[in-house]
């Protein structure tokens, strides 16, 4: 598994204002984030995180076998659609990362933050947002489709979800 400090170094580079990092608090406690941005920005904050974690990442890759298909499917895809800031599709507004803490789940507060994070890209001038989520996540897709996302393609391993913002 990824170090915590890891896993910390990767989320504070994404703290800019060029992004939506939104945290639900209870009290002192986090219960869960949402976070998303238009995806050159987001490219180019992980080829940041890669070039600055090369050795951990390096180590931790070099370890863990188990993510080699993984990896290898990331690296091809990567080599087919090198991003470039003009071609970015209409959904170029990408959700990455969504996350509520077990104790807190199946409360609302995902619903919530969805909710919030829609709000602020709507203020930043976005029509329409996307994600990609693997097919083996039942729990994400029942729950994007619950908060009206729609399917808009799908790979063999994910599905893309797209919504259009009103
Ligand atoms: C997906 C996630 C963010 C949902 O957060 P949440 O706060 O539990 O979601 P909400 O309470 O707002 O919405 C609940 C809905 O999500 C879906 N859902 C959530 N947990 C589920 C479960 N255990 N089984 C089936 N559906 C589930 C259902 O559609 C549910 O609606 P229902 O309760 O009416 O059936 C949360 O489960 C999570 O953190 N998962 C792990 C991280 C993850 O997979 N992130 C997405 C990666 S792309």
């Amino acid at each position: 598994m990824l170090s915590i400090s890891l896993i910390k170094k990767f989320y504070e580079s994404f703290i800019s204002d060029q992004l939506v990092f939104l945290i639900s608090v209870d009290e002192d406690r986090i219960s869960g984030f949402v976070l998303g941005g238009d995806s050159y920005t987001i490219t180019e904050i992980k080829k940041k995180f890669v070039r600055e974690s090369f050795f951990r990442l390096f180590t931790y890759i070099l370890f863990s076998p188990k993510i080699y298909p993984q990896i290898l499917s990331r690296l091809k895809i990567s080599k087919k659609q090198e991003p470039q800031k003009e071609q970015v599709p209409t959904t170029s507004f990408r959700l990455l990362s969504i996350g509520v803490d077990s104790e807190y789940k199946r409360s609302g507060i995902g619903s919530a933050l969805i909710k919030g994070f829609e709000e602020r890209a709507k203020r930043m001038g976005v029509r329409s947002y996307g994600l990609s989520v693997y097919k083996t996540n039942e729990k994400a897709i029942s729950f994007y489709k619950k908060n009206d996302l729609k399917i808009e393609k799908e790979t063999k391993n994910s599905l893309y979800f797209y919504k259009t913002l009103t």
